[in-house]
């Protein structure tokens, strides 16, 4: 797409867009190298389905023929139960991802009249739908501390140094794709104590269930205090279901309920609703999941140091990684052996790469190519 799209008294520049560039897919990889195997280490994909999900799917007696529900009246209570802090069904909205829930909070709160902070090497989603309202886009600076385990994350004092009259909307991932990074519960809420009340902040979520829930904690405790917060969650990562594109918003009922507006009707589909409610269910898939992440962090930043390579935070189920200026030909190197990573010279980290972690063989892939090609360092 170019071009303008002119509406009244805003015209939004899709020129001025950059495209989101998503992860390379096995098939193509399979065909340019002609490989019979290849993994694909490349968006944060959660390795594992659940079975009670896959024997769902399995079944033949769908109603295909039906719309799904517009509101699962079990599944929003199901994820009120799950994300806890007195939040109920009227506290919940369901999206087709939490994409999805992220562009009905921008469609909401910004105009072309609006300024939008997002952090420095931020989820490439914020500045896309930000831009289609038309909003001017406010960079912040990173975490340049690089002692410190929050190196390249996101710096909150710098956030707030841009706070005009004008800023609409916040984005906070935590922790933050693709730097890796957490921020501690009473940062966040300091720095939420300290905005003006018109300010919007979304802490986006889609990897908490991999923190350690007695140590890092939500901010969806801090929804009964701020008017203006809003949680995202995602079912694409620990939950295993990216495919199915299913997500969810949390915030104040009132805020719930203007959101809901933009929410078409049948936005998440059958298989996508009862996939969650299974999922949510599984409490040992998602042990299991998190288990098989945590070894695989181990065994990965082993690895990173054993071949004396940086890495930033691992909170999340990838690892960025600093493979220098020898990034470009390390990439083609394992693509050319079947391991797709994923180059973050969009997220202005071209001297990174990022590699998520898989199964226990896919990692042992991935560790081998790294030793081979590093043979020098060991
Ligand atoms: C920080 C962050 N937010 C949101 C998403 C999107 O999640 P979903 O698949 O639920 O739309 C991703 C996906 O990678 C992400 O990294």
């Amino acid at each position: 797409m170019s071009g303008i799209i002119s509406k009244e008294h805003r015209s939004v520049n899709l020129k001025n867009i950059k495209k989101y560039t998503p992860g390379f897919n096995i098939h193509d990889i399979q065909k340019k190298y002609k490989l019979k195997k290849v993994i694909k280490l490349a968006s944060n994909e959660n390795p594992f389905v659940s079975n009670d999900v896959l024997s769902f799917i399995k079944k033949s007696n769908h109603k295909l023929n039906l719309y799904p529900e517009s509101n699962p009246d079990e599944l929003h209570k199901l994820l009120a139960d799950t994300v806890g802090h007195r939040m109920t069904r009227n506290n919940i909205i369901l999206g087709n991802g939490s994409n999805e829930i992220l562009e009905f909070i921008v469609r909401a709160k910004v105009d072309n009249k609006s300024e939008v902070i997002i952090p420095k090497h931020s989820f490439l989603v914020y500045e896309i739908i930000s831009k289609l309202q038309n909003a001017k886009i406010i960079v912040t600076k990173p975490d340049n501390d690089k002692a410190s385990e929050n190196y390249l994350g996101i710096n909150l004092e710098s956030v707030i140094k841009k706070i005009t009259k004008k800023t609409k909307l916040i984005f906070i991932a935590n922790p933050a794709n693709p730097t890796g990074t957490y921020i501690d519960l009473s940062k966040i809420d300091n720095f939420l104590q300290s905005l003006p009340k018109n300010t919007s902040v979304i802490i986006d979520e889609a990897y908490y269930e991999y923190l350690n829930p007695k140590i890092n904690k939500t901010a969806v405790s801090l929804i009964n205090k701020y008017k203006n917060l809003y949680v995202t969650r995602s079912f694409s990562k620990i939950y295993g279901l990216a495919s199915l594109r299913v997500g969810y918003g949390i915030s104040s009922r009132d805020n719930i309920s203007i959101l809901k507006n933009y929410k078409q009707p049948f936005n998440s589909n059958l298989f996508a609703q009862k996939a969650a409610l299974l999922a949510l269910k599984d409490f040992k898939f998602t042990r299991v999941s998190k288990e098989n992440n945590d070894i695989a962090r181990i065994k990965l930043t082993e690895l990173f140091n054993r071949l004396s390579i940086d890495y930033l935070g691992t909170y999340c189920n990838f690892i960025t990684f600093r493979a220098g200026k020898r990034s470009k030909q390390l990439f083609e190197y394992l693509l050319k052996n079947g391991v797709i990573v994923r180059p973050l010279t969009n997220y202005g980290l071209t001297d990174y790469l990022r590699v998520s972690l898989g199964t226990p063989h896919d990692n042992n892939i991935f560790i081998k190519h790294m030793k081979l090609f590093y043979s020098d360092k060991i």
